[in-house]
């Protein structure tokens, strides 16, 4: 039972989940250890289908860090891509393409990259494989048959994951493309079980980063939710 009244809650739900922002520029120090185990620990109260927990959570930094960059980079240069989880062109539909592309100007424009810069643009996913420069990153694999349902699991732990950060004043970046190496990951980290659905880069935000600064609309609440009666 919560110790604050409904609208005590809920005006902090608002400041948690709407404060909660991708993060792509961070600054070098660590986020404390004892503060990292509270994160996940409380990430791990998120829900799954009949509590079977399907996620294994691998979070890398200092060294294995380093290494893991350095071994993504080269596996993006060589374009060793070994995604677990199939990445279909066709799989937006013309509106979920134009949110997309809307959200891809807004990102471009704060870094200065020109719409038809695609070198540029390439360029700046390469680097994005550093973390953005986080000092820590979190490999979410999908246990069990690593199927739809248990990766929708995964996808209500990760969301957890994202506002507990926040709530510990830690920012984040859930990153898909990191799991465009899954390969990589698994044979840096020598993980032998899951499918890797998705990383995600934590730190703290370097504030003075223009590219911190997009901020990304929503549909509205009629375009997306319909109350039958
Ligand atoms: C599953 C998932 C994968 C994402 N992959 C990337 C990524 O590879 N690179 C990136 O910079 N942002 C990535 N993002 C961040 C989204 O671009 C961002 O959440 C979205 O534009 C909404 O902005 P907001 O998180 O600031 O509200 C990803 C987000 C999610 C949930």
């Amino acid at each position: 039972m919560s110790l604050l009244a409904p609208a005590e809650l809920s005006d902090c739900a608002e400041k948690l989940i709407r404060g909660r922002h991708a993060t792509r520029a961070f600054r070098p120090e660590a986020v404390p250890e004892d503060t990292m185990r509270a994160i996940f620990s409380l990430a791990g109260a998120a829900p799954s289908n009949s509590n079977g927990q399907p996620w294994q959570v691998e979070v890398v930094s200092g060294a294995a860090r380093e290494r893991l960059a350095g071994a993504l980079r080269a596996a993006h240069a060589e374009k060793r891509i070994s995604a677990d989880f199939p990445y279909p062109e066709d799989m937006y539909s013309p509106v979920l393409q134009a949110r997309r592309a809307a959200f891809g100007a807004q990102l471009y424009e704060a870094l200065g990259i020109g719409a038809d810069d695609h070198k540029a643009r390439a360029a700046y996913d390469a680097e994005s494989l550093r973390f953005y420069g986080a000092p820590h990153a979190a490999f979410l694999f999908v246990t069990g048959d690593g199927g739809p349902r248990l990766a929708a699991d995964v996808g209500a732990y990760m969301q957890t994951l994202l506002l507990a950060m926040t709530a510990y004043g830690v920012a984040s970046c859930p990153q898909g493309l990191l799991s465009f190496y899954a390969d990589t990951v698994r044979t840096e980290l020598a993980v032998s079980e899951g499918q890797l659905l998705v990383g995600v880069s934590f730190g703290h935000a370097d504030e003075a980063a223009p590219v911190n600064h997009v901020t990304t609309g929503r549909a509205a609440l009629e375009a997306v939710t319909t109350f039958h009666r």
